[in-house]
């Protein structure tokens, strides 16, 4: 099977043959999140895939821009909340990173590790970023996973690729995985059995830690993950927060 995004790499992989009528297959887009939020707003409904071979824009948390050079996977799904089985849809940022590991280890046979919230992280590289963002009434769930390509000077110590020189079907079997668990009805994300994985593939848990939001940042230890996906933190005063968002990183 050929490395070319396109429904027919896809089909082999998908559970069922009716996603393919849901989703878009690009070349070259500006950022997949931009274009299948303009889609929404015309009408496209639960279920509908944007993927694109490059970025010229794309798009990540913070308003920073995400490295999409062609190659890579760069994946973005319209999610209706009432189609989900899902309380809270704060915490399908995370659920999408345990999906991530789920298919990398599947396809490439690789453990990945989390790093709160959502970066996914092989050989302390960052290897996937995703960014979740609302239309209307929706979620566009926006997933930059580098498959093979190489990575310029000014990132290569802290990004990577999942597998660089990659087998030929590695990226359609990856979009595949995703678009299986994503699309289906079935699917139950409040099964407890990913919360705990998800906890299990955390890097920070026991770890001192730096917090940066807005335009403070401080110091505190990850003490642990709650079941919505919050980090609980004790601060150096000794006051314990749940942080539903945040940049985190280990003090070094
Ligand atoms: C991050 O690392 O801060 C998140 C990066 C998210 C990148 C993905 S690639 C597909 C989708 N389209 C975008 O423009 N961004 C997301």
């Amino acid at each position: 099977m050929g490395d070319i995004l396109s429904i027919s790499g896809l089909m082999p992989y998908l559970s069922d043959v009716g996603y393919a009528n849901k989703i878009y297959i690009y070349e070259s887009l500006g950022s997949t999140n931009t274009t299948l939020k303009e889609m929404a707003e015309t009408g496209h409904g639960h279920g509908t895939v944007v993927i694109s071979d490059s970025q010229t824009s794309g798009r990540g948390r913070y308003g920073r821009s995400f490295y999409s050079p062609s190659g890579g996977l760069y994946i973005s799904f319209l999610l209706r909340r009432e189609s989900l089985k899902l309380p809270e849809i704060t915490m399908i940022t995370a659920l999408a990173a345990v999906m991530v590991c789920r298919a990398v280890k599947k396809v490439i046979g690789k453990e990945s590790l989390i790093k709160w919230v959502n970066d996914i992280l092989l050989d302390d590289k960052k290897v996937c970023g995703i960014l979740t963002e609302t239309v209307n009434d929706s979620i566009v769930l926006g997933i930059g996973i580098n498959i093979s390509a190489e990575f310029p000077d000014n990132l290569n110590k802290v990004a990577a690729s999942i597998s660089p020189g990659a087998d030929a079907s590695v990226r359609n079997r990856i979009a595949a995985e995703l678009i299986n668990v994503f699309l289906s009805p079935d699917t139950d994300f409040n099964n407890d059995e990913i919360y705990k994985e998800y906890k299990k593939r955390l890097t920070l848990l026991g770890k001192k830690i730096v917090v940066s939001q807005a335009d403070t940042q401080y110091e505190a230890v990850a003490l642990d993950i709650d079941k919505t996906y919050r980090l609980i933190i004790k601060k150096t005063d000794g006051t314990v927060e749940a942080l539903l968002s945040g940049e985190v990183s280990v003090r070094v």
